[in-house]
């Protein structure tokens, strides 16, 4: 049966990036599948949070998803550390996963950078983690962006691996969901660098809770080259700063980019950006004000939290019993 799951960390706010790599694309399958989305603390914590930081980022995430149209009622909304049983089938993918294949992971380099002996080995095994979130679900499509193209990778071979060294057909073959206009999202002062909550310029990125003002701020400056826009796709090649800023308008706006530069082709960028900022605001600010209602009350958040727990241990429960019981633990 089909089922979608996917997961976003609350190690910081949320970006335009995660809203249109991710959560447009979770809000749309929320009608045709059974759907299931999870603030992932315990892989937040892979790096050090500080546990104020870490409680108000997970409801401010929920608020998020919340606030752009995924509902509790059709969807079930968990956080991570509180529903067990993704902890737990993780350690047994630590068991299941090789050393080489996470040393292959071009997050895990990134993220540790020159100095790996000094990352967490939580960091390192983070992706086994990841495939346990998805396959305790028996979970099928993963909707996400372009940069976790890599885990899902890895989550059909731990799934593979798995099926194959206990001679059975239990964990299914999840597909990636990497769809629309914006499945890479960059940085507004370099397009050659994702757009990332961790960037330390502010400038670098549009914030789901900035205000309108600093949101037409910092799309007005945004890196461009100088030419005018083309009014065909080719024109965008090796134009990385106007390619993003063409992709963020077509995904913002819900058409193809073929569509939108057939008619802001020819415009210099002193005429796009304003139009830009005024479709960022006029989609963003809605959700950025449910979002600040939704966190005036976050004991509701708490208890949308605590029943998306109980509805998923329903399924969990069962997919981890039976996960042991091929493996041959007593149980
Ligand atoms: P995270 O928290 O980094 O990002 C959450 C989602 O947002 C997407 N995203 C972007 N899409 C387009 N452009 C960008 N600049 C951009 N930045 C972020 C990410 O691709 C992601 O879909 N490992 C995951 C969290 C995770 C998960 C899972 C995802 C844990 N378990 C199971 C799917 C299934 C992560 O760090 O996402």
């Amino acid at each position: 049966a089909p089922r979608v799951f996917s997961g976003i960390q609350p190690s910081g706010g949320l970006t335009l990036g995660n809203y249109l790599g991710a959560i447009k694309r979770f809000v749309s399958m929320q009608d045709e599948y059974p759907c299931v989305y999870c603030m992932v603390d315990l892989h937040a914590i892979t790096v050090w949070q500080d546990p104020k930081d870490l409680v108000h980022n997970t409801r401010e995430l929920a608020a998020g998803l919340i606030a752009s149209g995924i509902s509790p009622e059709k969807s079930i909304l968990i956080n991570q550390s509180q529903v067990p049983e993704h902890a737990q089938l993780g350690w047994v993918f630590n068991c299941v996963a090789r050393m080489g294949w996470m040393q292959r992971m071009t997050q895990f380099k990134d993220k540790a950078g020159k100095n790996a002996q000094n990352a967490s080995l939580g960091l390192f095994g983070y992706p086994a983690l990841m495939a346990a979130d998805i396959l305790i679900y028996h979970a099928t499509h993963v909707p996400v962006g372009e940069d976790q193209k890599q885990h899902l990778e890895l989550t059909r071979d731990i799934a593979a691996k798995f099926n194959h060294d206990y001679g059975v057909d239990f964990f299914p073959l999840t597909e990636p969901v990497i769809e629309g206009a914006a499945t890479r999202v960059m940085s507004l002062r370099d397009g050659s660098k994702k757009m990332s909550k961790s960037d330390p310029s502010d400038a670098s990125r549009i914030n789901m809770t900035d205000d309108a003002d600093s949101i037409a701020k910092k799309i007005r400056k945004a890196k461009t080259d100088p030419d005018a826009l083309p009014s065909e796709i080719d024109g965008l090649k090796d134009r990385p700063e106007a390619r993003n800023l063409v992709n963020i308008y077509a995904a913002l706006n819900d058409q193809t980019v073929e569509d939108v530069l057939a008619e802001v082709g020819g415009q210099q960028f002193g005429t796009f950006k304003p139009q830009l900022a005024e479709l960022a605001v006029s989609k963003l600010s809605p959700i950025s004000h449910e979002m600040a209602r939704l966190m005036d009350d976050p004991a509701e958040i708490d208890r949308i939290l605590a029943k998306g727990a109980a509805q998923a241990r329903e399924i969990t429960a069962p997919i981890l019993s039976k996960t042991y019981e091929i493996m041959g633990m007593v149980r």
